[in-house]
């Protein structure tokens, strides 16, 4: 087995994690020595890789099997590597308001490598916030409200053929998104799940894709969202990730929300993402 260094960041959530060359595919003992610290921390950080596609598809694999995103446009000749990529001319990026990759389906993602392939001189971050903080620092009465409850996950306003975006003439999605009509998944996963890997609670509600609690009226629900939205994002549960050549983000999406910072205008950011399978989600 590798011989792994895993050093906590400074904030709340993340890890860097060293003394590995992901060239090369790790072996069984080393996977499974990633995904706990997976669990654990809420996303690895790796520096100084060099992963071809077929690397990352080898990397990928000894973690899960992979779920291929029918949205974005893939990397030409593989494809179940996603493209995020905004180009010079753009104006929006992909994934620029916070989310989990993934939770509109049934059998939501387990968790995305994204690897970085071209990036603006300056910004282009990335920001993670953690799930499990979220949830253990909620006031207990609203910790008891959410117990137990249902919220939907949707893919439709975001992907599909009346996606908010596709109504701004501001944005300029190109040929980033694909497959509208593949934007039909709503699904009721608990607003807080057991974590399948650590045990430990999460909060199980994203702001891109949560529309509704089951059981409440829209009004009351949005105004619960709305809450546990402001306070899963506020700067105690959040890490921010800076990106240089050769870095690899390896996060857990029912542990964590990401969210890509939009501040490189007139520069190319382009990543290769592939997104890992999970397993149905339990209160
Ligand atoms: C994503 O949401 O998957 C993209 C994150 C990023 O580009 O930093």
């Amino acid at each position: 087995m590798t011989s792994l260094s895993i050093q906590p960041t400074d904030g709340p959530v993340g890890a860097f994690v060293s003394g590995i060359d992901l060239a090369d595919a790790p072996d069984p003992a080393t996977a499974a020595a990633l995904r706990t610290a997976l669990g654990k921390h809420g996303v690895l950080f790796f520096r100084d890789q060099t992963l071809t596609p077929e690397a990352h598809i080898a990397f990928a694999q000894t973690l899960a099997p992979i779920v291929i995103n029918r949205f974005f446009t893939p990397v030409d000749g593989y494809p179940n590597i996603a493209e995020v990529r905004k180009e010079a001319d753009q104006k929006t990026n992909i994934g620029g308001a916070w989310h989990a990759d993934h939770s509109y389906d049934q059998i939501p993602a387990m968790g995305s490598i994204l690897v970085a392939k071209e990036l603006p001189p300056e910004g282009g971050d990335t920001l993670f916030a953690g799930m499990y903080a979220a949830h253990d620092s909620l006031p207990a009465d609203i910790r008891d409200r959410i117990a137990g409850l249902r919220a939907l996950h949707s893919s439709r306003h975001v992907f599909g053929a009346d996606a908010d975006h596709r109504k701004d003439p501001d944005v300029d999605t190109g040929d980033r998104y694909h497959n509208a009509r593949a934007a039909t998944q709503d699904v009721w996963h608990p607003m807080v799940i057991r974590h399948p890997l650590s045990g430990r609670k999460s909060l199980y509600v994203n702001p891109d894709f949560t529309v509704q609690i089951d059981g409440l009226p829209q009004a009351e629900s949005d105004a619960l969202l709305a809450l546990l939205f402001e306070h899963a994002k506020r700067p105690e549960h959040i890490y921010r990730f800076e990106w240089e050549p050769g870095s690899i983000a390896l996060w857990d999406n029912r542990a964590t929300w990401h969210m890509a910072l939009n501040d490189y205008h007139g520069h190319r950011r382009l990543m290769h993402r592939i997104t890992l399978a999970g397993v149905g989600l339990e209160g």
